[in-house]
């Protein structure tokens, strides 16, 4: 069994595809041991709540210190012990320990075709901004795992979406959920549980 920590910052659509995914026998041998998210009024942190989920609040509003902030998600981390840590819309810079610990054990969901519209400064609505302001017919969603640079990591999985005329952001952004990232975030989490055995 692949226990997974799922690490959010929102509204928390693609950890409500992960727990759909586990309902219906998409994600095979996963069980989710709990949900982070760095922000209290995440509606995420609901959808936990919802599924008899173990949810954790971290903020660093709550900390002193960055540093602090840092050690109480590893402690917290620790206490859960993972098998896979899927990052869902997480907005916080990790810290570096936390990325030398769980080496090649981290995914994240991007909103783009890697390498486009990524790296700093590009998450969540902002991407499809740019996107819709280069003009691009493609875009689409990535599954890559977490090293030290910002959406460097070695890709799972993209899928590609079209880009319609009159898209604004947000048309495109749920589009994008829709057609990617439900699907390949899923995907990727049932190929690695099902890795493991
Ligand atoms: C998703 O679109 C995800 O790809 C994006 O934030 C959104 C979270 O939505 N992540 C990033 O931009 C990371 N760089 P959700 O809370 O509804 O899953």
């Amino acid at each position: 069994m692949l226990n997974i920590v799922v690490c959010v910052s929102g509204g928390g659509t693609n950890l409500q595809a992960i727990i759909d995914g586990i309902s219906a026998g998409t994600i095979r041998n996963t069980r989710i041991v709990g949900v982070i998210s760095n922000n209290a009024g995440a509606y995420a942190l609901k959808r936990a709540e919802q599924n008899d989920i173990p949810g954790f609040c971290i903020s660093p509003k709550n900390y002193e210190s960055r540093a602090d902030f840092n050690q109480a998600l590893m402690d917290k981390l620790a206490q859960l012990n993972p098998d896979l840590i899927v990052l869902a819309g997480f907005l916080v810079i990790l810290p570096q320990q936390m990325i030398a610990t769980y080496r090649d054990k981290i995914i994240n969901i991007h909103p783009s075709l890697i390498p486009s519209f990524c790296g700093t400064g590009y998450y969540g609505l902002k991407v499809h901004e740019e996107a819709l302001k280069r003009g691009v017919k493609v875009t689409g969603a990535t599954v890559h795992y977490v090293d030290e640079g910002t959406d460097t990591g070695k890709i799972i999985f993209q899928k590609a979406v079209e880009v319609l005329e009159g898209d604004t952001p947000e048309v495109l952004q749920k589009r994008v959920m829709e057609q990617a990232e439900w699907i390949i975030l899923p995907k990727a989490i049932d190929e690695i549980a099902m890795k493991e055995n």
